[in-house]
């Protein structure tokens, strides 16, 4: 299986910034056929970069941070699955910055599963505890992050043993590909990338040289 790493931009970068990082990013970058580079712009950023990406051939792919529950309608300010189709193969889901600040539960998440679903969008389910493995509909059509609360955007790392044990329990119950988040740099994703099949990395993702180091390493 390919290793995924994903970047998530969060709530960073213009148009113009984004594009800067994936100009720079392109520079130094080896395709290698084992590794599948995503990254995961804001919404405003997504069509200069799938632009870029497609006129220089890059072997990019594109993802969105957040879609909308419903399908297209009067949902005045939601973007919804039909139109990520148009630039993005991922969508990441239940982010637990989304849990927490934005109260989206078990059963809007699954909503947004299943609409990215059947626009051909693969979600990227995130979870910071096994328990919350329980009730995700579709498990088997998203590849799931496991993201321990203190690790997300702390700089404290989970410990790779303990990550492994974690990452193991899902692998018991998942047969998608499972990546770890949380505090992943260029120093340590080597010891996530031994097991699990990919990472999510949120604040080293911004600075495309640091990027650049952690598909190297991955
Ligand atoms: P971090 O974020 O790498 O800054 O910890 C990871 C994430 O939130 O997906």
């Amino acid at each position: 299986m390919k290793k995924l790493i994903v970047g998530n931009f969060k709530s960073n970068k213009t148009e113009r910034e984004a594009l800067q990082w994936i100009l720079e990013f392109s520079k130094n970058y080896k395709e290698d056929p084992q590794k599948e580079v995503i990254i995961c712009p804001s919404f405003t950023a997504l069509s200069a970069v799938r632009k870029f990406i497609d006129n220089n051939n890059l072997n990019v792919s594109l993802g969105a941070q957040n879609v909308s529950s419903f399908d297209k309608g009067p949902f005045t300010g939601e973007i919804n699955a039909q139109q990520l189709y148009e630039f993005c193969s991922y969508c990441i889901v239940g982010h637990s910055e989304r849990r927490e600040k934005f109260s989206e539960d078990l059963s809007l998440i699954n909503d947004k599963i299943a609409r990215l679903i059947e626009y051909k969008i693969t979600p990227i389910t995130c979870i910071s505890q096994i328990e919350q493995l329980g009730g995700i509909q579709n498990l088997d059509k998203c590849v799931i992050a496991y993201e321990p609360l203190f690790a997300v955007g702390s700089d404290h790392p989970q410990d790779p043993g303990e990550a492994l044990k974690f990452g193991k329990s899902i692998k018991d119950k998942v047969s998608g590909p499972i990546l770890y988040g949380g505090s992943v740099s260029p120093q340590n994703v080597a010891s996530y990338t031994d097991f699990f099949d990919g990472v999510l990395v949120g604040e080293d993702s911004l600075d495309p040289s640091l990027f650049s180091q952690i598909v190297k390493n991955a």
